[in-house]
């Protein structure tokens, strides 16, 4: 879910909705606004994108000083119906949340003893109810959201107004990201991220787990545990580099054509003539370490896996990955000699997050890497690594997946050549590689349209079947992934030697097997495996530089003579490949059905 406030004069709908706007990939079942002038709330919600919700309040303007939150949901307790859409109310207060309270059920039941009665199925409502009956048992309306917020266990950001404060929001933030920021003219502001804010505010707070306090024009305060805390305030960016399509038709196309630029930017100042320079990686955070443990989720989860392979091949470090909500619950052993890596694109999603957290704990060293500086991971973190792969919109992720490979690449190298594993000449030699990357990862003449040609074949089979082997298998979770993303279809990613072991009971024409075949690893061996489908009559797009004859499409791939120069041609091929899948099958390509971008509840 995203959260926007605003104190001033400006018109506060439009303000709201172009903030939510910026958000709205961290989720988009439903959305609302409620705005506070002149002592009078209203609030307006709409299911589905915010557009419903711009249609919606198409007549109201909130001109002249007053308050305004917005609020647009990927839901979590409750189906993503009008009612369940934020903001919530009571008698004379409305809250926008974001988060997950755990022990709803409990306070739910205290208060509807006290005959309060509830509208929605949310978690969410109980907090205004708690916090109208805590005014009755406090002082002031301070204390009682004070006692509101003390009496919440999980992840929250949370914005609440009401107009017995018509110049307050008060304000609460833990486990999930949350800024306060303000201007020299006096507007003040709430996001969930930075992006809605740059333009408009000058100087922000990040704020942290457990911190709480109100927000109005005379006075900004700020707690934790009842103690009063200095506001921090950062200067904020001013160029706001609104992505614009730029001509294509999906944020996702242009950001997967983007990736032969961005990726020159991952790269720039971290390689020298004959080493990788990583400043971020100091000697103290590598010192004794002989383990490297990876945890993310999703599409970095991927990123990670290859990341091992190249650790123990390039760096000779054992290296593990494990996807963060496992990590989390399973009591891991984590030992002293454990670099732990985590790999997030937002920095903000909520298991990656807490699974650095109990790494921290533990007295691990960490590192991150990470696409948004000032996220809650890149905050928390001894070191991180920025893949600059610039702001990615797609709610499937493509440059960002690329940027993270060839960051931990690097990472592999600048290890490697530290302990002494890889020589100079094979450094010199995966350098030349490294900074031909780009090369790889452009788009070259015919190729779309040689996608779009043969994905009319690829729209009604019973599923998909990514295979490959060594990194290419981690390539083919992550084209799977992409598919079932975007196109809805069911598609698995799965090591080529592995199909034998049972999945080959499904192969007939039905079955679509994307293969990827190198020529740089492995080629024969996973060649005998599509062999070995094509034999059972499995339908097979085979991709490789070299021509295969039982294949029932076949895209050539270049004559590279490195495995990652082959993988980053092939992830480009079977993102274009999910893209126009979905495209024929008219799914929104940059915002999937059941998706969100950064996920902050666990
Ligand atoms: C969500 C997104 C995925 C992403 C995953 C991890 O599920 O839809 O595309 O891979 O979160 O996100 P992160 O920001 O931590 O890389």
């Amino acid at each position: 879910c995203g959260i926007v406030g605003y104190i001033g004069t400006r018109e506060k709908k439009s303000l709201l909705l172009d903030g939510l706007k910026e958000l709205e990939y961290r989720g988009y079942d439903s959305a609302g606004i409620a705005l506070l002038t002149q002592g009078k709330i209203s609030a307006y919600k709409a299911t589905g994108k915010l557009e419903n919700l711009a249609l919606k309040t198409d007549c109201v303007t909130s001109e002249g000083f007053g308050i305004g939150i917005g609020h647009t949901r990927w839901a979590t307790h409750g189906k993503p119906t009008e009612i369940n859409a934020h903001p919530h109310w009571g008698q004379h207060a409305f809250v926008v949340h974001n988060g997950i309270i755990e022990n709803y059920r409990e306070i739910k039941d205290a208060l509807q003893k006290e005959g309060i009665h509830f509208l929605s199925q949310t978690d969410t409502e109980v907090i205004v109810h708690l916090f109208e009956s805590n005014i009755t048992k406090h002082a002031d309306l301070f204390s009682a959201f004070e006692a509101t917020v003390e009496a919440l266990h999980g992840a929250y950001a949370i914005l609440l107004i009401t107009t017995l404060a018509p110049e307050t929001i008060f304000y609460a933030k833990n486990a999930v990201p949350l800024i306060l920021a303000k201007n020299p003219k006096g507007e003040l502001f709430f996001g969930s991220s930075d992006a809605p804010l740059i333009g408009l505010a000058t100087e922000a707070v990040y704020l942290e787990d457990g911190e709480y306090g109100a927000l109005s024009p005379k006075e900004i305060t700020l707690f934790k545990n009842r103690q009063a805390r200095p506001l921090q305030f950062v200067s904020l960016p001013q160029d706001k580099a609104y992505a614009q399509k730029e001509g294509y038709r999906f944020f996702m196309e242009k950001e997967i054509y983007e990736q032969a630029r961005v990726i020159s930017e991952t790269l720039m100042g971290r390689i020298s003539a004959d080493s990788i320079v990583l400043d971020e990686l100091s000697p103290e955070l590598l010192e004794g370490i002989n383990t490297i443990k990876i945890c993310a989720c999703g599409t970095s989860y991927h990123s990670g896996l290859v990341a091992s392979y190249l650790f123990e091949r390039l760096a000779k470090v054992r290296a593990n990955v494990e996807i963060a909500s496992e990590f989390r619950y399973k009591e891991p052993l984590l030992t002293p000699d454990t670099l732990f890596v985590v790999i997030s694109q937002s920095g903000e999603t909520a298991d990656t997050l807490e699974a650095l957290k109990i790494a921290k704990a533990a007295g691990l060293k960490t590192l991150a890497i990470c696409n948004v500086d000032n996220s809650s991971i890149v905050r928390l973190a001894d070191a991180t690594l920025l893949t600059r792969a610039g702001i990615e919109k797609g709610v499937a992720s493509t440059k960002a997946f690329a940027t993270q490979v060839a960051t931990l690449w690097m990472v592999a190298l600048h290890i490697g050549a530290l302990k002494g594993t890889i020589d100079q000449q094979t450094l010199a030699s995966e350098i030349h590689t490294l900074l031909r990357t780009p090369n790889a990862l452009h788009v070259k003449d015919g190729l779309h349209e040689k996608i779009h040609r043969l994905s009319k074949r690829y729209l009604h089979g019973h599923g998909f079947f990514f295979i490959g082997r060594d990194i290419f298998y981690p390539l083919a979770l992550e084209g799977a992934l992409k598919l079932k993303e975007i196109s809805y279809m069911h598609a698995e990613g799965y090591p080529a030697g592995e199909m034998k072991h049972g999945p080959i009971a499904l192969a007939d024409s039905g079955l679509f097997t994307i293969a990827l075949m190198p020529q740089t690893l492995l080629y024969e061996k996973t060649k005998s495996n599509v062999e070995e489908l094509s034999a059972r009559d499995a339908t097979i797009l085979a991709i490789s530089p070299k021509p295969f004859d039982l294949a029932d499409d076949f895209i050539q791939t270049g004559d590279h003579a490195h495995p990652m120069s082959e993988f980053f041609e092939m992830m480009l091929i079977t993102q274009l490949l999910a893209l126009e899948v979905a495209v024929r099958l008219g799914n929104d390509v940059d915002m999937p059905r059941n998706l969100a971008k950064s996920v902050t509840v666990e």
